[in-house]
């Protein structure tokens, strides 16, 4: 367990204001920018001297392409389907239309071998994302099909540079090849780590930066099941947005809890002197690992952190909780029933979790009830009820949440798509169904989602 104190955790507690905006988004009429994802099998050297057979992409070649969109900006993304398997594509906290969703069955039938699909959008806030397979998604991701998505903000907030890291471990034997991609015990408990931690498909890599500039470092936590604590070390860093939302006021860059899903947005003032180095570390319980290093190169540019004004708020509707309805979900073990069922988008074969005492029965066409129904416009606090020892990054598509509070710690009021549930905690979020559809609603440790602890909300039109 990670066994927060109320100060270790990230943010501080003493925001009171939350990153809402006042007002709405104004598209533009641009015409779409087309984005092409060829989904491929490929070989690809993650160790020394080793070549990874078997992995998985966006592209022909790694690591997997990061995504620019444009707030507000009309934006077409064709999806070539070249695995021997179907798939689907998900845009992880994108606020867009039900039917770009990319959730098998629920939103739309899976892009099968050799199809291609074209997801078409706007959207509507900016900040740092992510785009992951939501069919066979343990093997899928775990083979590698996990890319950054950025949307930028319609006004350059002010970066020398962007640098987006992507964060993920692989399960690599000593040999370089993938090893079981899970192991059934530790499904039923926190999940299955994997044994090679990299950023951007590399191990500790050496990034050279212009030293004494101000970079925009987008810190994507896409593994599968590492609730990791981060660290920037050697450097000034501010974290400036949580899970795309910009926060009131930043905050150090220590101490980042951030579990299966999450993004920070963090400012990095690189050292002023050419050959200083500041590291991403990730802090375990075995000791710290560095995961990415940071070069000052040249001359100094001379930025300070001081210089950068706030991120804009995204246009997320405020609730409103003096007439918010509560509605219950509880995250427990399995009751007793059948395994899921396997379909084209694969199953594997267990079932442990459940939302509201059902486990959720697999990738399958359905139809299924929702496990509640929400009025188009009207503000839900949902209770969140962990039952299990184990901590669960809960995640929510289509809609963006607020934290409101939780029986065991402070917690600030974010807004965000994903909440760790701590052991046994109860937390309460607040959103408004302002987004009609039918949107996923699972755990994002791939293997309690994939044994049960999944389901869906619907909000009615
Ligand atoms: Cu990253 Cu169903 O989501
Ligand atoms: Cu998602
Ligand atoms: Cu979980």
């Amino acid at each position: 367990m990670l066994g927060l104190s109320r100060r270790e955790f990230l943010l501080g507690s003493t925001g009171t204001m939350a990153a809402f905006a006042a007002g709405g988004f104004a598209a533009s009429q641009a015409e779409a920018v087309t984005h092409k994802l060829a989904m491929s099998n490929l070989d690809h050297q993650i160790l020394p001297d080793t070549v990874t057979k078997g992995m998985m992409n966006f592209s022909q070649v790694g690591p997997p392409p990061v995504l620019r969109f444009t707030q507000g900006e009309k934006t077409v993304i064709d999806v070539e389907n070249g695995l021997d398997e179907a798939s689907v594509v998900h845009w992880h906290g994108l606020r867009i239309a039900n039917a770009m969703d990319g959730v098998p069955f629920l939103t739309q039938y899976p892009i099968e071998a050799g199809q291609s699909y074209r997801y078409e959008f706007t959207p509507p806030d900016a900040g740092t994302f992510w785009y992951h397979p939501h069919c066979n998604t343990l093997e899928q991701m775990a083979r590698g099909l996990i890319g950054v998505l950025v949307v930028e903000e319609a006004e350059d907030p002010g970066f020398d540079q962007d640098l987006p890291l992507n964060i993920r471990d692989f399960r690599l034997g000593g040999d370089g090849q993938f090893i079981n991609f899970y192991k059934p015990r530790n499904a039923a408990r926190s999940g299955t780590l994997g044994t090679v931690s990299t950023i951007n498909w590399q191990v500790e890599p050496t990034y050279e930066l212009e030293a004494g500039s101000l970079v925009r470092l987008r810190l994507a936590v896409t593994d599968m099941t590492r609730v990791g604590r981060y660290e920037i070390a050697g450097a000034e860093a501010q974290v400036i947005a949580i899970d795309s939302n910009p926060l009131p006021r930043p905050i150090p860059a220590k101490d980042m809890v951030l579990s299966p899903g999450q993004r920070a947005d963090v400012a990095l003032r690189v050292p002023v002197q050419e050959g200083d180095v500041a590291e991403l570390v990730l802090r375990r319980k075995v000791g710290a690992k560095i995961l990415v290093r940071f070069v000052a190169k040249g001359q100094s540019a001379g930025r300070r952190l001081e210089e950068l004004k706030p991120l804009p708020p995204n246009p997320v509707t405020r609730p409103d909780l003096n007439n918010a309805e509560v509605l219950e979900f509880v995250f427990g073990w399995s009751p007793e029933g059948d395994a899921p069922q396997s379909s084209l988008c694969g199953t594997l074969g267990y079932s442990f979790w459940s939302i509201n005492r059902t486990a959720w029965p697999g990738d399958l066409p359905g139809p299924f009830d929702p496990l509640a129904t929400f009025k188009l416009g009207k503000t839900y606090i949902l209770r969140l009820r962990n039952e299990t020892p184990n901590a669960h990054p809960i995640h929510l598509h289509g809609v963006s949440f607020q934290l409101l509070r939780s029986n065991k710690r402070n917690i600030p009021p974010l807004v965000t798509d994903t909440a760790l549930l701590l052991s046994e905690e109860t937390m309460d979020v607040a959103l408004v169904a302002d987004n009609p559809g039918d949107w996923a609603f699972h755990c994002h440790v791939i293997e309690h989602q994939k044994t049960g602890l999944a389901g869906f909300l619907r909000i009615e039109d």
